[in-house]
Formats: structure tokens, C-alpha cells, sequence
């Protein structure tokens, strides 16, 4: 077992990077959670495939679970007041401990409660998705949707722990797995250029999920984030970098009505932002093709055909990370680094939309 202390200037935690749900019981009674009442939280999906395992390796504690149904549409209030009325029936108390067992909807639904219930209760994360294990599940970034508006209500708030079995993602939908894997080669290119070369060198077993490829790349990430997280917790300007193919990914997945994953519009975003860094001089016209072939060799899209350049590059301007009518676009300034461009050419911002919609 892999083991990554986080250390924020709020908390400090363990991420425990495995295979299997062995140690388990073992890294609750690590956290000084014994005797104490556990309640998990998860998924109409998640829930048939793993709520049993979970609730019989935990047969030492007092265990209650909450199951909501699946997908981004329960991302609301609503579901948290369904939580809340469950941990009072079950009278969960200040000792409590909440578990979330699922995706980023699960991690970020039941981060939200445990910051707000009581005033805040501990609560562990157990990630099953490629795009929690990597991404969501570190950083603290707690909330659900409100109105139609994304993550709009939340907290910044930090797990007891992060328990991530990389077996979970066997059964995974291989969609799911290679949008998880987009947000995964971003952390490559924008922090970790020896991640991108084991990308590029180990790429077949890191489809296939091999154990210990899988292991490393999500180890790798959640450091990677969590050096990001750890300079600015509360996403004041470094953090931006982790928006990277986001602003031109964002535009299309709006535009696609949601109906394409997020990792897939930020592999899309990811081949605009390339051709950008490209015709700026940072990094290559081969830099670009390479990036092309990776995101393609992971079963991922990286152009949007569908939709006019005009239309994306206007909505653009709607993103949340759009200040003052300006672009704030993430730019690598070589493989491996980025920043964020305020002031980047309007005629090459138009000719990296030209390039993923030709
Ligand atoms: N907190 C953060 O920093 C942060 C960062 C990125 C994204 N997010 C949030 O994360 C959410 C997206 O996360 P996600 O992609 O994990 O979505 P998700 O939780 O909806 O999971 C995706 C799908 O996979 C299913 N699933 C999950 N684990 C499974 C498994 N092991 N086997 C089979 N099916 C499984 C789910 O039921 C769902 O249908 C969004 O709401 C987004 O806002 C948060
Ligand atoms: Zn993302």
C-alpha cells in the first residue's frame, strides 16, 4: 500500500493509494475512529457492487448507509436535506464519521454535509472513479449545484483520510475511465513532466488499469495536486493552473448540452490549448501532435467538428474563470509548467478553436 500525507495549511492527511479493500478497517482504527458511529454514503450505482464489501469489512463498527441515486442531476440541496433527516434518524453526533463511497458527485455531496452537519463532522473518502481517485478527492472542494449553477454552494473542507482501491475501477464504464484519464495527462503536461513520459512509455498498461502502472499515475496526480492545493488552498491564482484545456472545454461541453463527458471536453480543450502554446512559442508543433496521439491512444476526442469556432469561441467568455470581459486562459509555458495568460493573442485563441473544430 501506497501511502501520500497531505499536508494543507488547514489539515494534514493520509491518501492511501491500494489494491483491494484489505486495509481497510486497518486505516479507520489509524484515524482513532474506533467505537465510533460510521455512516456511508453512496450511489445507486456504486451501492450494488460494493456497499456489502464495505459495510462487512466495517462489521466492527456501527454502520448505517445512505444510498441516492446516481449522477450529476442529484447533485443538489435536495439530496442533502435527504442526508441530514438520515444522520438525525440515525443519531449521528459531532463523533460521527461519514463515508462516501462513490464518484466526485458522492465525494463532493458527502465532503459538503460533513462540513455543514453539526458544524462539521469527520468524513473519509473511498473514490471509485478514475476521475475522484486522481482529481476530486484531493483539495477540499466540497458542494453541490444550485439552479442550474455548477458547485455554486460549498465549503472548503478536508477528508480524515482518502482510501483509493484502483480495483474499483475494473468496473468502471471505459468512458468513465478515459475522462478521468484526461484530467489525468492535464497533471502530466501542466506539472509532472516525468508523468508524461511514463504516460508515453507505459501507455498500454496503464489502459489496461495494470495494478501498479494505474497505482503510480494516480500517486503521481494526487502529489502533483496536492502541491497545487497546498500553495494556494483556497484558489487565489497557482491553483487556476489546473484549468488547463478548461476554458475551451467548458465552452464545448455547454455547448454539447452536457452530453459529453467532462474529461472528454477537456481532451478537446487540451489539443486548443496545445496549438496555443504552439503558435505562441512555448512549446512545439510536435508537442501538440504528441499530445494529439496520447489523448487518442486513451480512446479520448480531441476535436469538436460539431460545433462553429464563432459559437465556442463566445462561450467562452461565459466561463466562471472569465474576469472583467477577459480570457484567462491556462498557457504551458514549456512541458511540464503553466500559467495563466491574461493577455493571450485574439487571433491565436481564434486559430486553437479553428484547429479542434476543422
Ligand atoms: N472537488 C473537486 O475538486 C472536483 C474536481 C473535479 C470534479 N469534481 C466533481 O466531480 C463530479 C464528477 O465526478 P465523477 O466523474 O466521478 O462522476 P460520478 O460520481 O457521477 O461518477 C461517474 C459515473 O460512474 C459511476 N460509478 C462510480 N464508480 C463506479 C464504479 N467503480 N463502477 C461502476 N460505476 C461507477 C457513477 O454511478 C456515475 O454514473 C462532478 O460533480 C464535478 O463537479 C469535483
Ligand atoms: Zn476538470
Amino acid at each position: 500500500m501506497k501511502e501520500l500525507k497531505i499536508k494543507t495549511p488547514t489539515a494534514e492527511y493520509p491518501i492511501y493509494i491500494t489494491q483491494g479493500f484489505d486495509n481497510l478497517a486497518e486505516s479507520f482504527k489509524k484515524a482513532g475512529f474506533e467505537g465510533r458511529k460510521l455512516c456511508i454514503v453512496t450511489e445507486s450505482n456504486v451501492a450494488p457492487i460494493y456497499l456489502d464489501t464495505i459495510k462487512g469489512l466495517l462489521s466492527e463498527w456501527d454502520v448505517s448507509s445512505y444510498i441516492f441515486k446516481a449522477g450529476e442531476e442529484s447533485k443538489n440541496l435536495d439530496t442533502i436535506t435527504d442526508f441530514y433527516k438520515h444522520f438525525l434518524d440515525e443519531k449521528l453526533d459531532r463523533k460521527s464519521v461519514l463515508v462516501a463511497l462513490g464518484g466526485g458527485v458522492t465525494g463532493d455531496m458527502t465532503g459538503f454535509a460533513a462540513a455543514t452537519y453539526m458544524r462539521g463532522i469527520p468524513f473519509v473518502q473511498i473514490p471509485t472513479t478514475l476521475l475522484a481517485q486522481v482529481d476530486s478527492s484531493v483539495g477540499g472542494k466540497t458542494g453541490v449545484d444550485f439552479l442550474g449553477n455548477k458547485n455554486m454552494v460549498g465549503a472548503f473542507y478536508q477528508p480524515s483520510f482518502v482510501y483509493i482501491n484502483s480495483e474499483t475501477l475494473s468496473t468502471l464504464p471505459s468512458e468513465q475511465v478515459a475522462s478521468g484519464m484526461a484530467e489525468a495527462i492535464k497533471t502530466a503536461y501542466i506539472i509532472d513532466k516525468e508523468l508524461l513520459s511514463y504516460f508515453n512509455e507505459n501507455a498500454a498498461d496503464i489502459k489496461a488499469l495494470a495494478p501498479e502502472k494505474i497505482q503510480h499515475v494516480i500517486y503521481a496526480c494526487c502529489k502533483a495536486k496536492a502541491w497545487v492545493v497546498n500553495q494556494d488552498e483556497k484558489e487565489s491564482g497557482l491553483r487556476e493552473i489546473l484549468n488547463f484545456g478548461h476554458t475551451f472545454g467548458h465552452a464545448v461541453e455547454k455547448l454539447s448540452g452536457f452530453k459529453l463527458l467532462h474529461g472528454e471536453c477537456v481532451a478537446i480543450g487540451m489539443a486548443a490549448a496545445m496549438h496555443l502554446a504552439a503558435n505562441m512559442e512555448k512549446t512545439t508543433q510536435k508537442d501538440l501532435e504528441d499530445a494529439e496521439s496520447l489523448l487518442q491512444f486513451f480512446d479520448l476526442p480531441i476535436r469538436a467538428e460539431n460545433f462553429g469556432s464563432d459559437e465556442i469561441y463566445k462561450q467562452m467568455f461565459y466561463d466562471k474563470k472569465t474576469k472583467n470581459g477577459k480570457l484567462n486562459l491556462v498557457v504551458l509555458d514549456k512541458i511540464g509548467s503553466a500559467y495563466t495568460e491574461k493577455n493571450a493573442p485574439e487571433d491565436m485563441v481564434k486559430a486553437a478553436i479553428e484547429h479542434i473544430t476543422k
